[in-house]
This record gives C-alpha cells, structure tokens and sequence, in this order.
C-alpha cells in the first residue's frame, strides 16, 4: 500500500493502490484547499517532495509547465501508486468539516425566477449518529439521485447558514433548471416536495473566515449569489463589525433574485451594503441596478481592497477574470477565496507527472 508523509505535520497515511491523493487527505481530514476536484482551478496544489505520482488531464492554467517542473502536483488529479512524500502550503485557516451522507426529504421547492428554484431540504437521517452535520458557509454538497439504477451526483452550494443545518436540518440550494441538466432537469418532477434525496458533504474550500478582521467582500455571479448569501449572512450574524458588501451579477433583470433577503440584511445590519450589476438594460430594471459587468462594477465601487477578504462564486470565465483583476490590484491569494462552477468533466486518459 503506498505511504503518504505529510509535510510539515509529519503525518502518515496509508492509501488503497491507484487512490486519488485529495480522496486521501479529504478522508482523513488533513486540510488542504480544493474546489473544483477536475483540474481546473488550481487550488489543490501542493509540492511532490519525493516519490512519483500519476496525474489525469488536468488544464495547464490550473498548473504551468514551469511549476509543475518545480515539484508542484494537483491533488486532485494525483493517482496513488508508490510512496510519497507531500508538503502542504498555507493551510492555517483550513477548517475541516467531516464529509457526511445525509437523507433528506424536499419540503419546498421555491421559483425564485422563471428557470432559477429554491430546493429547501429538510435532513432526516444523517451517519455518524448523534452527531450534527456542519458545514461552513460558502461550501457545496452533492446532490445525489438514482435514476433507473445510474446514480446522477451534481454539486450545488448551500444558500442556506451553517446554523440552519445545525440547529433546524435545513439545507437551502439555488439551482437553476435547464432542459439538458441531468439533476436540474428533475425538478419539478422527481424532485418535488416530499421526494427523498441523497446528500453528500460539506465540500470546498472557499468558505467564510471567520477569524479575518478586516472588510469582507463577497461578488457572485448568476447562482454564484447562492454561497455568498450564506457567507454574508453568516459575518453579519457572527457580528462582524467591518464594512461588508455584496456584489452580485445577473444577465438581466429577468434572472434577478435574493432582493428581498439583501434588503433584509441592510436594513438589519448599518455594516452592510449590497451591488446588483446587470448584463443587459431593459425596462423595469430594479432600481438599485447598473449596467455592466460585475467585475467593472467591482472594481470601480472598491478602490482599496487593503486587509480585505474576498469571496467569488460563479461561472468559471467570471470567476476566473475576477480573481486575476484582484489579483492584479494587490490582493493576495491568501485572500481571494474563489470557488468556480466547472460543469462536470468525462472521464480522461491520465499523463505522468
Ligand atoms: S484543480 Fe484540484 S481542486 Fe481544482
């Protein structure tokens, strides 16, 4: 069985032959940073200090040729066959939560607007008995059915607090429907109120610091609004007393949705500001809206980002656009915590590393 040494913790684990390196870690809790778990974000990197593992197809964005040359590896697409030794980077502020299998039953099933739903789910039964599931907020699940005996699993985030699940078993999920969506395409029909659904997690890495002091900045694009709701909900609660503000993007007035929850939370809360930016102008637009893309919008409504944390969630091009606009006007990468949403990848042919 191969031997994985953990650097700087000095830990040791054993893995199954051929076992993916971030299946390993996750299943031990060791904390390292991950979002995507398909090459493409970046975040599971960590330094191959000895040893050689396999890595699947994986973007070259996510690792460049130069640092891969340097020992670098992605957890994530890292297979398992000899022993190894690893070094994990800036894992101080990771929380573990452990990964759970929930049962839940659909209490309400909510259009927030023509195509976007509220799926609000109630938890039944939860391993790991007597223990309540916890996650933290801005982290995602999978949502898992079975249909004609193919189980079909999508990950969704949490719109929901990290108090609700403790203390109500309940998980909220913003999921927008599309004909061709294999479990988006269910609602309404096989999932509806009253139907049973598997739950898998917490995962992600792109959660709510809650030690941070300093400005938190939370941008979502599209359903990207559902974590940072959760995010921004969660700081407020807490009492979190820097300037907290929210800015979310929609193509248009159309797909608008969480006004009401914003406006509570405004006028709840004097710390607290919210941002919409539409795509496109038409009429009727909500009159706290403005025309152009979320990341403009950002960047011109924030000029110093100094000892601030910024939160992202949304299509991978935004996310992706954003983070290196930040990244460019001097925020850290310790302090962008961004999560994309890379649709689901095929199964790929492995490349050595
Ligand atoms: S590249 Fe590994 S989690 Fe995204």
């Amino acid at each position: 069985m191969p031997r994985v040494h953990i650097l700087p913790s000095g830990t040791d684990l054993l893995a199954d032959p051929e076992e993916n390196l971030l299946k390993l870690l996750r299943k031990h809790q060791v904390p390292i940073r991950y979002s995507c778990r398909s090459g493409e974000c970046g975040s599971c990197k960590c330094f191959l200090e000895s040893g050689n593992v396999t890595l699947k197809t994986y973007d070259p964005k996510a690792l460049p040729e130069a640092q891969k040359a340097a020992g670098v590896i992605l957890a994530c697409r890292a297979v398992l066959h000899e022993d190894i030794t690893i070094r994990l980077t800036d894992s101080d502020d990771l929380i573990t939560h452990p990964e759970r299998n929930l049962l839940c039953r659909v209490v309400a099933l909510e259009p927030l607007t023509a195509d976007i739903f509220a799926l609000r789910l109630h938890i039944e039964f939860a391993d790991m008995e007597g223990i309540p599931f916890t996650f933290s907020a801005g982290q995602y699940a999978q949502i898992v059915v079975n249909v004609d005996g193919h189980e079909i699993a999508r990950d969704f985030s949490m719109a929901s607090t990290p108090v609700d699940a403790e203390y109500d078993d309940i998980l909220e999920f913003h999921i927008r429907r599309t004909p061709t969506g294999a479990l988006s395409s269910l609602l309404g029909g096989m999932i509806r109120p009253g139907a049973q659904l598997l739950v898998r997690g917490p995962m992600g890495t792109s959660y709510f610091r809650p030690r941070h002091e300093g400005p938190l900045v939370a941008v979502g694009g599209g359903t990207g609004l559902a974590p940072m709701l959760s995010v921004v909900q969660t700081a407020l609660d807490n009492g979190k007393l820097e300037p907290v503000a929210l800015f979310a993007g929609f193509r248009n007035q159309a797909d608008v949705y969480g006004l009401d929850r914003m406006e509570q939370m405004r006028r709840s809360y004097r710390n607290f500001s919210y941002h919409i930016a539409l795509d496109e102008a038409q009429d009727g637009d909500p009159p706290q809206a403005v025309h152009r893309p979320l990341g403009a919008y950002l960047l011109e409504q924030v000029t110093d980002f100094a000892g601030a944390k910024v939160y992202l969630a949304g299509p991978p091009g935004m996310v992706e656009a954003i983070s290196a606009s930040l990244l460019e006007r001097g925020v850290s990468e310790r302090d962008l915590h961004a999560d994309a949403f890379y649709p689901p990848v095929p199964a790929a042919q492995p490349v050595d590393a």
